[in-house]
């Protein structure tokens, strides 16, 4: 305290310097408006009270009749969305017609091709824009679909979403491109990819337990299972269980086959659980990405720990809800599409 009173004042001529700082970082990270704030729980309770529950009950019924499928897309949507110019919704815009190849939009970016659940989306707003017209952000309606959908197999909600995002203005497939990852990256680039989107080395192992289910299809680790070292075939990535390889093999047929996709987590291909980092261990991680978690010592570690199904579960809740704040849109940025797909006015 005696130290703070004694300090003396700033040399004057290093104020202005130090304003100019204050005020760039202040629209760098603010996005330039004064009004962003923090997301909230149950946000729209006074301006919508029904949103939480219309979406729940539309990604309910969607879920009810595809609950193998629709969870797995509705959830990856969601990391999709939040990995590119943050949880903006920015995914959900369509390319306008006749734009040009430099303004295709997110989705039409080719690791986008397999996405889906735009339609659940796209349900809920409309019902949405009828109750309470342009108050409810598309990025909050994915933001809560996600937790919805693979919520529905335990009959609770598995994390809370904190809400008050706000819908983005701008969608680039060259900005997906650049920002999603692949899955051919090794650990190090998955490690700074998470890094830019201030998500750590725990974030990157627990979220990538997401691949506990849904899809893979081969062309994406074929280059794992075929002529892998360049040795006579069938030479697969070492790193990859024999057994599961041949398998895979057998499945795809070739390392293109595009049409073809198998389950990511073999033996539980539909429940969210642990058992991702079981298979793991045991050298069957479908994607380059997925087996690099094991390349690392602390990821590796962390792998061990969360082949238990409950702290696997409460340390999910804490890294999804935190990919949930990247690069969000508050107060009076971006603005409340009207329809999911288009921004207003275009
Ligand atoms: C760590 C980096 C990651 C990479 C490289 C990656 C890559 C991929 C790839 C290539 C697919 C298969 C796409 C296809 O064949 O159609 C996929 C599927 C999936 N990913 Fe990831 N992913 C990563 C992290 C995540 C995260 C953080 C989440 C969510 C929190 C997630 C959720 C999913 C889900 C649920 C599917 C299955 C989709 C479906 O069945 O329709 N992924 N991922």
């Amino acid at each position: 305290m005696a130290a703070m009173v004694r300090r003396r004042p700033a040399p004057v001529t290093t104020m202005p310097v130090v304003l100019v700082v204050v005020v760039f970082v202040g629209v760098v990270v603010g996005g330039a408006s004064a009004s962003a704030g923090p997301l909230k729980a149950h946000y729209y309770r006074h301006v919508c009270p029904a949103a939480e529950a219309v979406v729940r009950d539309i990604v309910t019924a969607r879920v009810a009749a595809d609950p193998a499928a629709l969870p797995a897309k509705l959830l990856r949507l969601f990391f999709h969305d939040c990995f590119v110019r943050g949880c903006d919704a920015s995914v959900l815009i369509d390319t306008v017609a006749g734009s040009g190849a430099a303004a295709a939009a997110e989705k039409d970016a080719a690791p986008n091709g397999s996405l889906g659940g735009y339609d659940v989306i796209d349900t809920a707003k409309a019902v949405l824009e009828a109750v309470c017209p342009g108050v409810v952000s598309c990025a909050d309606i994915v933001a809560l679909a996600a937790r919805d959908a693979v919520s529905y197999q335990f009959g609770r909600d598995l994390w809370d979403v904190q809400l008050g995002r706000r819908d983005g203005v701008v969608s680039l497939a060259s900005e997906a491109l650049a920002n999603l990852p692949a899955p051919s990256d090794n650990f190090t680039t998955l490690e700074s990819n998470f890094a830019g989107k201030g998500l750590d080395v725990k974030d990157l192992v627990i979220l990538s337990g997401a691949h506990t289910i849904g899809v893979g299809h081969c062309n994406l680790f074929g280059a794992r299972l075929f002529n892998f070292t360049g040795a006579a075939a069938p030479s697969a990535d070492p790193s990859l269980n024999a057994a599961y390889a041949a398998q895979l093999r057998a499945a795809c047929g070739s390392p293109s086959n595009n049409a073809t996709a198998v389950p990511m987590d073999p033996g539980s291909p539909a429940r969210f659980d642990a058992h991702y980092f079981v298979n793991l261990k045991l050298g069957r991680g479908l994607f380059a990405s997925d087996a690099a978690l094991l390349a690392d010592r602390r990821a590796a570690a962390l792998v061990h720990g969360l082949t238990d199904q409950d702290y696997f579960l409460r340390e999910f809740k804490n890294a999804v809800r935190k990919m949930g704040r990247v690069g969000v849109l508050t107060g009076d940025q971006g603005e409340i599409r009207k329809n999911c797909r288009a921004i207003n006015g275009k």
